[in-house]
């Protein structure tokens, strides 16, 4: 019999691109094909994300997609896994399209509810029910044993993995669904992770991400030692293989400068924060229960480039949230210009169902205004990437290359045939240059020749 053929969709952060390819080597090895096309699949897997409506939205239009070609092909089966199944849950049954439902903490069954639907043609769903009090250790177990068995970077940029140190969030920002569709705070332990580390040094991997929702809360206490993200840092340094080591996302509270200290001492951390603000204003910040004001946000900042010179920073803001006054963007434009961000997201408050702001706040920032400011707040980092970027021309920088650009405008061969390949230097910036495909996942020192807001350009060197 031919093997069945697998088609994953993934929508979201990069945690999603973790479990969604996490299930694709399970099903791999489990003898099923994977295909880039949904219209050649057998089983076709949408990985969803709810942090915001549009994401959803868009998962609801894939599905009227796959509706119709069910018409066509009335065996195929249709999967909606992460959090948009979490939030919803029986009621995506209800989809005519959809035959299975999975959250995030499920990803380990889908190999075997995937069997089950193809002999009994039934329609299944398996969620946590109340995913805040649970978090169990088999629970843990399950994932932890899932991700070491099918981690890779076949999936991924070629020579780089993600490496999940802990799952699921208990800060609750009050405009947020993640604590409520991931769950409580987990911390994987540090032998599981090292472990999985050293796997994937032996496979070639240079390059490790350890991803959290609030990364720098990482904390696993064994035989009377608690261990931190410094700790962390520090052991995965000592992997031999491992060249460069970053983490994301951090939150601005309780950042402890152990973490700083880690990223100026050890040569294979990655010298790049994404650490999101949210907000320039006092109010803004309390109202989503931040936890910091913009001062205390910014003379972090500040001691951040002190302890780690040369450090790029990368923040996310949140426009158009409830109350949001002409004045309160007014400071959250002041922040912006103050931290010279590397580079910044922007998003338009999107409201979640559940969370507090949801019940207690009226989305009361109409779309136009929440589009100009938007729009505003990009401008200005384009202008202050713009400038800083600058200081690049001439300079010669390390990148690890990933592979040929995806878009066509830059896709652009020079004499030799070359190709345009993508790189990324350890503070993350993306680095244009031509050069041979067999660079992907090797490094490269290229000497920069052009710059702009996004992309440093240049040659090999
Ligand atoms: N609306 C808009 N943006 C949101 N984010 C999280 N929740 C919402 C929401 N309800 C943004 C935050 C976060 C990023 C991942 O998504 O900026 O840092
Ligand atoms: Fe959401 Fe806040 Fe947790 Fe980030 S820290 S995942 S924004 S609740």
């Amino acid at each position: 019999m031919n093997a069945k053929k697998v088609h994953i969709k993934s929508f979201g952060c990069q945690m999603n691109k973790l479990d969604s390819s996490l299930v694709s080597n399970a099903l791999k090895d489990k003898g099923y094909e994977l295909t880039d096309q949904s219209e050649n699949a057998d089983i076709v897997l949408i990985n969803t994300c709810s942090v915001r409506d549009n994401a959803e939205n868009r998962v609801v239009s894939h599905l009227g997609h796959l509706k119709y070609l069910k018409k066509t092909n009335p065996t195929l089966i249709v999967g909606v896994i992460g959090c948009m199944a979490q939030r919803l849950g029986v009621e995506l049954l209800a989809h005519p399209a959809v035959d299975i439902v999975a959250g995030p903490a499920q990803i380990a069954q889908i190999p075997d509810m995937i069997e089950q639907t193809l002999s009994d043609h039934k329609r299944t769903v398996s969620i946590t029910d109340k995913i805040r009090i649970t978090g169990t250790a088999d629970l843990s177990d399950d994932l932890n044993d899932f991700e070491f068995a099918y981690d890779s970077d076949e999936n991924h940029i070629h020579n780089q993995a993600f490496v999940r140190i802990m799952r699921g969030c208990d800060k609750f920002c009050t405009y947020c669904i993640v604590p409520f569709v991931r769950g409580p705070e987990v911390s994987r332990s540090p032998q599981a992770i090292i472990d999985q580390i050293k796997k994937l040094a032996d496979k070639g991997i240079k390059q490790i991400t350890l991803l959290g929702q609030t990364v720098n809360s990482y904390v696993f206490v064994e035989n009377e030692k608690t261990y931190t993200l410094a700790d962390l840092l520090e052991m995965a340094s000592e992997v031999d293989g491992i060249e460069w080591i970053r983490f994301i996302t951090s939150h601005p509270k309780h950042f402890d400068e152990s973490i700083l200290r880690a990223m100026a001492d050890l040569p294979k951390v990655c010298k790049y924060l994404h650490i999101p603000a949210q907000s320039g204003s006092d109010k803004i910040l309390k109202a989503m229960n931040r936890g910091y004001t913009a001062a205390e946000y910014l003379d972090f900042i500040e001691r951040a480039k002190q302890i780690v010179p040369d450090i790029a920073i990368a923040g996310d803001f949140i426009v158009g949230f409830p109350g949001e006054t002409d004045e309160d963007f007014q400071a959250t434009v002041e922040l912006v210009k103050k931290a010279k961000y590397k580079n910044c997201f922007v998003f338009k408050y999107s409201p979640r169902p559940g969370t507090d702001t949801d019940k207690k706040l009226e989305d009361n920032i109409g779309e136009e205004i929440k589009k100009q400011r938007n729009t505003e707040l990009l401008e200005l980092q384009t202008k202050i990437s713009e400038e800083n970027n600058k200081k690049f021309l001439g300079q010669t920088v390390e990148v690890l290359v990933e592979g040929p650009s995806k878009k066509s405008h830059l896709n652009k061969s020079d004499n030799d045939g070359n190709p345009q390949l993508i790189g990324r230097t350890a503070t993350d910036y993306i680095v244009v240059f031509n050069g041979p495909e067999s660079l992907a996942g090797q490094f490269a020192k290229v000497t920069i020749t052009k710059t702009a807001a996004l992309t440093l350009f240049g040659q090999l060197s």
